[in-house]
């Protein structure tokens, strides 16, 4: 794959993605990068089914991500039954593209494979309850997941995640036939995109606020989040949304209970599927 280091900026692509906010280094740009840098959310699928092979591939590419110490504590549910879909759907807060795509991938953070060939095997599960392992198993299907929605949209294909699927813990397990210790993290509808309801690419915040050099500073931070929540806004106006400033979004999501929308109660949840997070 050419790199297109010296090539000239994409103005296009870095102002879509930073406003006027764009990093003064020029990037370094191939094929893959400019696919990542041009990911949006797609919530309008055409009524299509997938390629034969779509789904293998797509996780083929999620296998081929890191793994904590090669544990591989994850595991991916495929739904595309439409009935099973629609349950879903209304576990999630009635998300209408959760019916509409053709594929709708739960990903699960899985201690249960690794409990069994433990048990199999004559050993214990002294290291199963703790936080630490939970967090492998969230982290190892993050990685995956994100692998898997790369390689989708280098197939011209679109996705979400689904956070929703937090909503109903207990309820998406038992819909999934899920053993214990096995958490459903969030789901991924996956489609071809409808070209005539396109997405844009939404602004992310200049890099001021997320790379700090050496040491971490706040103030750095602070100061590009400020000029985010101007593009942000000239945003929201461009795709007739109504204007909030980002700063506020993030306030008022994290800054009361009831922006968790119900999750607070994960920690039970969590309980009850076996997870003892020591
Ligand atoms: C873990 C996770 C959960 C999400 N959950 C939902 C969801 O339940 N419904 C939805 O419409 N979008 C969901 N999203 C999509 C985000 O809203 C979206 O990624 C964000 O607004 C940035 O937009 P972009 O992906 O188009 O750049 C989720 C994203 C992530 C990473």
């Amino acid at each position: 794959m050419p790199d297109l280091t010296m090539a000239p900026p994409p103005e296009g692509l870095l102002r879509e993605r930073y406003g006027d906010h764009a990093p003064a280094a020029p990037l370094r740009l191939n094929e893959t990068i400019r696919t990542l840098l041009g990911h949006r959310s797609v919530r309008r699928y055409l009524d299509e089914p997938l390629a034969p092979g779509t789904l293998e591939t797509l996780v083929a590419a999620a296998q081929s991500a890191s793994t904590s110490s090669n544990l591989q504590v994850w595991t991916v549910v495929a739904v595309e039954e439409p009935d099973r879909k629609a349950r879903l759907a209304a576990l999630v807060g009635d998300q209408k593209h959760v019916v509409q795509a053709p594929l709708f991938l739960v990903w699960l953070a899985d201690l249960a494979r690794a409990e069994r060939l433990s048990a199999q095997a004559g050993g214990g599960r002294e290291g199963i309850d703790y936080v630490e392992s939970f967090l492998v198993a969230v982290v190892d299907a993050t990685l995956a997941a994100q692998s898997a929605v790369a390689a989708l949209e280098s197939l011209g294909l679109g996705s979400v995640y689904i956070g929703g699927i937090r909503n109903h813990p207990q309820a998406v397990a038992a819909e999934l036939g899920l053993p214990p210790r096995v958490m459903p993290l969030f789901g991924l509808c996956v489609g071809k995109p409808d070209p005539e309801r396109p997405t844009s690419v939404k602004p992310r915040l200049p890099q001021e606020a997320v790379l700090h050099r050496e040491t971490y500073d706040p103030a750095q931070a602070d100061e590009a989040v400020a000029r985010y929540d101007v593009t942000l806004s000239g945003f929201q106006r461009a795709q007739g949304m109504a204007e909030v400033a980002w700063s506020k979004i993030v306030a008022d999501r994290l800054g009361v209970l009831k922006g968790l929308n119900g999750r607070e109660r994960l920690r039970a949840a969590l309980e009850s599927l076996g997870f003892e997070l020591r």
